[in-house]
């Protein structure tokens, strides 16, 4: 089909502001050359992050008036652990702010120094609230998931032997925790198979390690399970959800994403030892135990978020718009990271602008392109991020749960037209200064003004 129909109307709308190529030269001036200082009314079509971004639905705003504000035992929270039950089969949990919330309370508890927090690849926040424990994050992806043009069904999934041997060096008394994150956002929101993910299980519970689910896109993996693994193919997505659920010593969850929330997150943890010391921290750091960090009205955006997420329908709309961006971008020979999960598109920036080392981050200078020739806004996922040990240089476009249509979408693919006859010119970028955790958020970035070292000619990019 060449036309998506997107399965919602379009009730309340919040104005774009056009702007110039000059005006758009100045704010990046301003910004330091860091997308995520721009403001945000500077930016045409802001694929910055699908997080806390997407669109409400008119029955979340209609719960959002029932939220009850009682700061103890509010009806809202009753809500809320219903869904949490019916949906993911956890009879406790507690609410946080936000996904990196729930993530502090975690791994207080479960890092510290000489500790290590294994997963099949960390989320930055994970990683950041892992190695401020004092304890190391060890990412074990699986080797289809570093070779962007690699069509696999299942690059979100963790290296089985390589889990085996990593307990096995490091000795299961010093390992805490396995995160599984499903999707797995930091190598291009790519699926976990639930085979992948019982035999992660039988592993950590062989050697006494706990497995957490990262589950901020629970819904998207569960769709793209589905599609993909034949022995799920005859389940609803709500089933499916239940069963990646169901073998996990607890998850962590950012509400932002799939429960289609502005604010929000949620921590369950089965073991009631670890939860009563996670719910001590909870009332100290968020809130009592019934809100957390939320107000009554946010658990019942949530309540409904949980519902609205696993609606085939709308998740089969969610996959047509990556997949037309996909086909869009194939046919301009942009390369970017095959199959497309759901909630993103990550151009293989490091692939597109080979004349950039990845030390100048080509992901960033691909990112700085795009806001000035259409003033969109994407995010680096590469060297700027995560460090100069990352093998991948990536720019993220995120989409927004619900937020545009396909013709942002058909603007998007018309910049893309424009980047690609003018590859050659773009340059590398450097820091001139960053805070010691988290830099692509704040740090000061500079265009290298020079051409410092001899660049190889740019070739055609095949897939
Ligand atoms: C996989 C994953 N885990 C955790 C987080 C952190 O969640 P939050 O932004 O709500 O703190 C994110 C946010 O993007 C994420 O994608």
């Amino acid at each position: 089909m060449r036309t998506i129909i997107e399965p919602f109307r379009i009730k309340s709308v919040d104005p774009i502001v056009m702007t110039t190529r000059e005006e758009r030269e100045r704010h990046l001036r301003e910004a330091d050359y860091n997308l995520f200082k721009i403001p945000a009314r500077a930016v045409m079509i802001d694929l910055l992050t699908d997080s806390g971004t997407g669109a409400m639905s008119a029955e979340q705003w209609a719960a959002i008036m029932r939220g009850d504000e009682s700061y103890a035992g509010s009806p809202s929270f009753f809500v809320l652990k219903e869904a949490v039950k019916r949906r993911f089969g956890f009879d406790e949990f507690m609410p946080v702010h936000q996904g990196r919330a729930a993530e502090r309370i975690l791994f207080h508890l479960l890092g510290g120094p000489g500790k290590v927090i294994l997963g099949n690849t960390h989320f930055d926040t994970t990683r950041a609230n892992i190695e401020m424990s004092g304890a190391e994050a060890v990412d074990i992806p699986v080797a289809s998931a570093l070779d962007p043009s690699r069509d696999e069904p299942f690059k979100g999934n963790i290296d089985i032997e390589k889990l085996k041997l990593t307990i096995r060096a490091r000795g299961a008394v010093n390992i805490s925790a396995l995160i599984m994150t499903i999707t797995n956002n930091a190598v291009g929101g790519q699926p976990v198979s639930l085979a992948n993910l019982r035999a992660a299980r039988e592993i950590c519970h062989a050697n006494g390690i706990p497995l957490f689910l990262d589950a901020a896109r629970f819904a998207e993996n569960a769709y793209l399970a589905k599609l993909r693994d034949p022995e799920l193919s005859s389940l609803t997505i709500a089933e499916i959800v239940l069963k990646y659920f169901e073998p996990c010593d607890g998850f962590l969850l950012s509400a932002k994403k799939d429960a289609l929330c502005h604010v929000g997150g949620l921590l369950g943890i089965r073991d009631p030892e670890l939860a009563a010391r996670a719910r001590t921290m909870l009332v100290v750091t968020e809130g009592f135990p019934t809100y957390g960090g939320l107000a009554g009205r946010d658990l019942e955006a949530m309540a409904r978020g949980l519902e609205e997420a696993i609606d085939f329908t709308y998740l089969a709309y969610r996959a047509a718009v990556t997949s037309y961006i996909s086909h869009g971008l194939i046919t301009l020979g942009v390369p970017h990271v095959r199959p497309p999960g759901l909630h993103a598109i990550y151009i293989d920036a490091g692939k597109f602008l080979p004349h950039i080392p990845p030390g100048e981050f080509p992901g960033h200078a691909l990112a700085v392109e795009l806001y000035r020739i259409a003033g969109v806004r994407g995010c680096e996922i590469g060297s700027l991020m995560r460090g100069d040990n990352c093998t991948l240089q990536l720019l993220r476009l995120a989409i927004p749960r619900r937020g545009y249509t396909q013709s942002h979408m058909d603007y998007l693919l018309e910049a893309f037209e424009d980047i690609v006859k003018k590859r050659g010119d773009i340059r590398g970028y450097r820091i001139v200064d960053e805070p010691p955790a988290l830099r692509h958020f704040t740090a000061r970035i500079a265009p290298i003004g020079n051409l410092s070292v001899a660049r190889p000619p740019v070739t055609q990019v095949s897939h």
